[in-house]
């Protein structure tokens, strides 16, 4: 297998005397390590130390790199893993700032392939402006890691330190290799909204990005699966190893899913299917006149789920509810309804358009609430239990 190629970013903290170590961890694994440096992390952690550990020179301001060194950084990298990641470097990142070679190549890579390791006093830790720029980070889909609680640097005790490097080196290579857990596996996901015409420019249609069907395919593809998406109209980027059937209306959907699921182990019904459409289609623009009110007829589409569920035989199929209330009793009769195998509920506020999500999980009789998280982690908590449950 291809070595991992692990960019370590270390910024300004005292914990970064704790980095050499940690890439020996990750070097033993297997990985190829660089370290790209703010000015101030070589005040805390040797330059020769880096280079001689990782075997590559030492990537900071006021060397004679190339002057597009961040972007090729940036290619070459995995996984950016910023340890320690100070108060500082965390509001810089959160607001765009790039004034250094590792704030600059942080900005060039795509947040999800970013992680940070925060370490700093306790209440720099606790101040708002800290916690706000931190949940930012994490709204975009860097991975946040927690920090632990003990004594200090500064002799105060409390949150604030920056994880073990031998758990950091766990979390960072699970990360990067994850196990084959849908190997063999072909699972059809449905995503984005349908839209129903109403005349030959005009379209009823549903709120829907498209972003948690997309990490959920990504995250299907990393466990090894083979993806087919019936996607309705999205902006959002789908990955190119799976194979797109695109869709417009609700029917048009039913009919590529109906034709795909013979195929399919695991059936996930991420769309958002318009539940309506207009008895008939004007075969030209609909005019409109000074206050008139125009009655447009509606018939109920297909419920696709409902179908599916009742043609399953082994398969395992999962819908989503998503809901404007509490909606747990609406989740589960759902569920019931449409025969899946597990139900997905999530609060339209959390969810619709955004990068992060709450979910709670029914499967059987149980039920399993996760916190807000990013909907790429969400996705690999989907996937982990689909894998679990699914023969
Ligand atoms: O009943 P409700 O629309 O809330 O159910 C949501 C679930 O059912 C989602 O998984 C959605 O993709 C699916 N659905 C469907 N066909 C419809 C409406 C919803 O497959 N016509």
């Amino acid at each position: 297998m291809e070595k991992k190629r692990i960019l370590v970013g270390i910024t300004g903290g005292i914990a970064a005397y704790k980095v050499p170590q940690l890439i020996r961890l990750l070097k033993k694994a297997g990985a190829e390590v660089k370290a790209v440096c703010t000015p101030w992390a070589l005040r805390f952690v040797g330059d020769e130390t880096l280079r001689t550990i990782t075997g590559f020179p030492v990537y900071r301001d006021g060397q004679e790199f190339y002057d597009i060194e961040h972007i090729r950084l940036a290619e070459w990298t995995d996984l950016l893993a910023i340890c320690p990641a100070t108060a500082n470097t965390i509001a810089k990142m959160a607001h765009g700032i790039a004034d250094n070679l590792l704030t600059t190549t942080a900005i060039s890579i795509l947040p999800e392939k970013i992680l940070l390791a925060p370490a700093m006093n306790t209440a720099m830790w606790q101040n708002a402006a800290t916690q706000e720029n931190v949940a930012i980070l994490k709204k975009r889909g860097m991975t946040m890691l927690p920090v632990g609680e003990g004594e200090l640097a500064c002799k105060t005790i409390g949150p604030g330190r920056m994880l073990e490097v031998e758990e950091i080196a766990g979390i960072i290579l699970s990360r990067l290799t994850p196990e084959p857990i849908l190997a063999g596996k072909k699972v059809l996901i449905s995503l984005g909204p349908t839209e129903e015409p109403l005349d030959p420019v005009r379209v009823m249609t549903n709120r829907s990005s498209g972003k948690m069907g997309a990490a959920l395919a990504r995250s299907a593809l990393k466990f090894g699966a083979q993806v087919v998406l019936v996607s309705g109209p999205v902006t959002v980027s789908l990955p190119d190893a799976a194979r797109l059937v695109k869709v417009r209306t609700a029917a048009e959907m039913r009919e590529a899913m109906l034709r795909e699921f013979g195929e399919a182990d695991i059936c996930v019904m991420a769309a958002a299917v318009s539940d309506f459409r207009p008895l008939s289609v004007a075969a030209s623009k609909i005019r409109r006149t000074e206050g008139q009110r125009l009655t447009i007829e509606l018939a109920a589409n297909p419920d696709i789920l409902a179908e599916l569920g009742r043609l399953k035989e082994q398969r395992y199929v999962v819908g989503f509810a998503l809901e404007t209330d509490d909606g747990e009793a609406s989740a589960r009769r759902k569920k019931a309804e449409k025969g899946c195998d597990m139900m997905i509920l999530n609060k339209a506020d959390d969810a619709l358009e955004a990068d992060t999500t709450r979910m709670t999980l029914f499967t059987g009789s149980e039920a399993e609430s996760f916190p807000l998280q990013s909907k790429t982690e969400a996705a690999d908590c989907i996937m982990r239990r689909i894998a679990g449950l699914a023969g």
